[in-house]
């Protein structure tokens, strides 16, 4: 993919459905009883691999315009209705399909074999193997790498799980699992993730109990099963994940000025708009309003008279932020090359394991477009502000290094050309470069 530098983004923009809410949206609904609608369901391929892995297992799914209907295969309390699949589940890219789906079939009666593509077969599964064996089911991977076959039990036993690493999947994983399990699952992360999953099983009727610590440090959750759920009907707001590469553009271009309108606004997921405001741009919320227990609004992003960070701390991102920023960072390392005095992100180490190691794919790209960088274990450091060069890069296949450096284009002297980025962008957002075009200016 070819793209030329542009003056500034104007206009106004929606984007399609939340990727991680999509996922849930589907897989609490193929657990209850009845019939759901999920309307503005992900147009991602991550989300396509869930609903036709349901398929594969026998949870009626139809799509109907931008709606899902999900007939449910919850019978009563515990007692799930799916059907052996026939063969292996195919995940595709999707680490959230394949971990959240393990927690799904951990309570089953029956064995199945969940795949995925070669970047998926690289990512950590140990993460999850451990919770689910430790509630009695047995699971097998390749040195920890899937394919992961998944014998379930039903019912499961609870668990009280700390995890290790701070990962929405994972804390999803155990919750599902934890619907099919006698007596009450906890579980605990380091930091306080998404909490999709909590928003969406409350939704369907699930009681659970919630504490955070301070500053978002240590969270828990419990629930009690088994449990048994109703269909309801579910609205999926725009995904602030794709509306970040947006967002992030109207805040490196001079004279930008740009609405992406019905974004997601969850505050464990929106964190990239307080980052960008202390970064030095002009972001407001508007019109905020709450969809299936999720706040929804609009996001205006002006640009102003050259970054500048409101504080030499605003310009270091660690700690729980972290956790909440996870798949906005290489976009904002691409906005931090536009800051006065750079930007460093760090407690990141978490990148090296998505579809691509993204400490060293973003490094890599933004040296090859002149920025001066240096790679640490867990993050790395821009120096800022630079004018960027057009160069010849690779998306690495991971859609996120795309977007980011297709924001990076925009802003630099001179076309660039991303390797295999129209291929990738798929997996979250196949209409993000007609949508750039639309509102880039040249
Ligand atoms: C996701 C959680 C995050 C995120 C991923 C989606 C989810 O992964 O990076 O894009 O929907 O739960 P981890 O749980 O591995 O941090």
């Amino acid at each position: 993919m070819r793209i030329k530098p542009a003056k500034r983004v104007r206009g106004r923009l929606s984007v399609p459905g939340d990727k991680s809410v999509s996922h849930r949206a589907a897989l609490v609904a193929a657990l209850a009883r009845g019939v759901t609608r999920v309307e503005n369901f992900a147009t991602s391929a991550d989300c396509a691999s869930t609903l036709a892995c349901l398929a594969s297992l026998g949870v009626g799914v139809r799509r109907e315009g931008g709606a899902v209907l999900v007939e449910g295969a919850g019978r009563a309390a515990g007692e799930w209705g799916f059907r052996e699949p026939a063969g292996p589940l195919d995940c595709g890219n999707s680490g959230t399909t394949m971990r959240l789906l393990a927690g799904v079939l951990a309570a089953q009666s029956f064995a199945a074999t969940l795949t995925g593509d070669e970047s998926l077969s690289r990512r950590p599964m140990r993460r999850v193997i451990e919770p689910l064996e430790l509630m009695g089911a047995r699971l097998s991977a390749t040195d920890g790498h899937a394919p992961l076959r998944v014998e379930g039990r039903r019912p499961l036993d609870s668990v009280e799980y700390e995890t290790p690493v701070a990962s929405a999947q994972v804390k999803s994983c155990v919750l599902l699992a934890g619907l099919g399990a006698r007596g009450r699952t906890r579980v605990s992360e380091p930091a306080l993730t998404r909490d999709h999953t909590e928003r969406m099983l409350r939704w369907f009727g699930v009681a659970l109990e919630e504490e955070t610590g301070e500053g978002g440090a240590v969270h828990t959750v419990a629930l009690e099963g088994p449990a048994s759920l109703e269909a309801r009907d579910v609205g999926v707001p725009g995904d602030i994940s794709s509306a970040a590469f947006f967002a992030a553009a109207a805040a490196v271009l001079p004279g930008s000025d740009l609405v992406i309108e019905g974004v997601g606004l969850n505050p464990t997921r929106a964190e990239i708009l307080p980052a960008l405001r202390s970064l030095g741009a002009d972001v407001v919320d508007e019109d905020a309003r709450e969809v299936s227990n999720e706040a929804v609004g609009d996001v205006r992003v002006r640009a102003t008279d050259g970054l500048a960070a409101a504080s030499p701390q605003a310009r270091v991102l660690r700690g729980a932020q972290v956790a909440q920023l996870i798949d906005e960072l290489p976009v904002l390392a691409v906005v931090g090359t536009q800051v006065e005095g750079g930007l460093e992100i760090r407690d990141a180490r978490e990148l090296r394991v998505k579809e691509s190691d993204r400490i060293g794919t973003t490094a890599a790209n933004l040296r090859a477009m002149g920025a001066e960088v240096e790679e640490f274990d867990d993050g790395l450091r821009v120096g800022g502000p630079v004018r960027l060069r057009g160069a010849r890069l690779s998306s690495y296949g991971d859609h996120r290094i795309a977007m980011a450096f297709a924001v990076a284009a925009l802003a630099a002297e001179g076309e660039t050309e991303i390797e295999g980025a129209e291929e990738c962008v798929g997996v979250s957002f196949p209409e993000f470069f007609p949508a750039l075009e639309r509102v880039a200016e040249r």
